[in-house]
């Protein structure tokens, strides 16, 4: 076992008013396990207009900040897009990149993904970039393909294991309650691991997809999985910190 710090990211996605963000955050600080030199760290990722709430209601506390998404634009006239320097100067230090709503939605290719990771490696933002297949690639059984492409197009050169963490994200898996056999993670999990070749070792792969807490020991209990990217169970306090116990309970 190498010494990968498993990570707990909550992905709000487009939910919440200022009240409702502030009251979630206070809620999950107080819950919040005490987090060990090498335990588990918690991240939130919030909305761009809460995540000052956020940021100031934790700070110096274990609860760390994150974005949804960044431009990979330094500056300029950019309308409507934020960099990861505006991220990083109100106290983010982590931001998902390439979520497949996003890739599917707004068009992203792994290009562009990429390019957004570099940029917020740039500034000391640890990019989440997240990689999986959709329901039609999974069945055609061509999972592992995609994530390899994904992950050899998404992935800045100057990535490194200190720098960067990877989601697993299957596209069918997010938001529906299914998730792939607890088999099937950990071989999708090994395969990145193999495909990432000498960045491998060390990388944190996170799990993505109707991570529940009923679900959330077995899927975190798995050899190369290093914790988890949670969505709708991160917009309740007491379903998100169970899922964060689960991780600080692996052995
Ligand atoms: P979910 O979303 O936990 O609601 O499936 C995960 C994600 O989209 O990051």
């Amino acid at each position: 076992m190498t010494a990968r710090r498993p990570i707990v990211a909550g992905n709000w996605k487009m939910h919440g008013t200022f009240s409702s963000a502030a009251s979630l955050t206070k809620e999950v600080m107080e819950n919040l396990p005490k987090t060990q030199a090498d335990g588990p760290q918690t991240v939130v990722c919030a909305p761009f207009p809460h995540l000052l709430t956020v940021g100031q209601l934790s700070a110096g506390s274990d609860l760390h900040l994150g974005a949804q998404d960044c431009s990979d634009k330094v500056q300029g006239a950019y309308t409507g897009d934020v960099s990861a320097t505006m991220l990083m100067d109100i106290g983010c230090s982590h931001v998902i990149v390439g979520h497949s709503e996003r890739r599917s939605l707004h068009g992203e290719t792994s290009a562009l993904v990429a390019a957004k990771a570099a940029a917020a490696q740039a500034v000391g933002l640890i990019p989440i970039i997240c990689v999986g297949e959709t329901e039609a690639q999974y069945r055609a059984g061509s999972s592992r393909a995609v994530v390899e492409q994904h992950l050899s197009e998404s992935l800045p050169s100057g990535a490194t294991a200190l720098n960067t963490v990877i989601a697993y994200e299957p596209v069918w898996a997010i938001g529906t309650g299914l998730t792939p056999s607890l088999e099937e993670i950990a071989a999708i999990h090994r395969a990145i691991r193999d495909t990432l070749g000498a960045l491998g070792a060390d990388m944190r792969i996170l799990y993505g997809g109707s991570v529940k807490p009923d679900n959330a020991a077995a899927i975190l209990a798995l050899d190369d999985v290093d914790g988890a990217l949670v969505g709708g169970a991160s917009l309740k306090a007491s379903e998100f910190i169970a899922i964060v116990q689960a991780a600080h309970n692996r052995v």
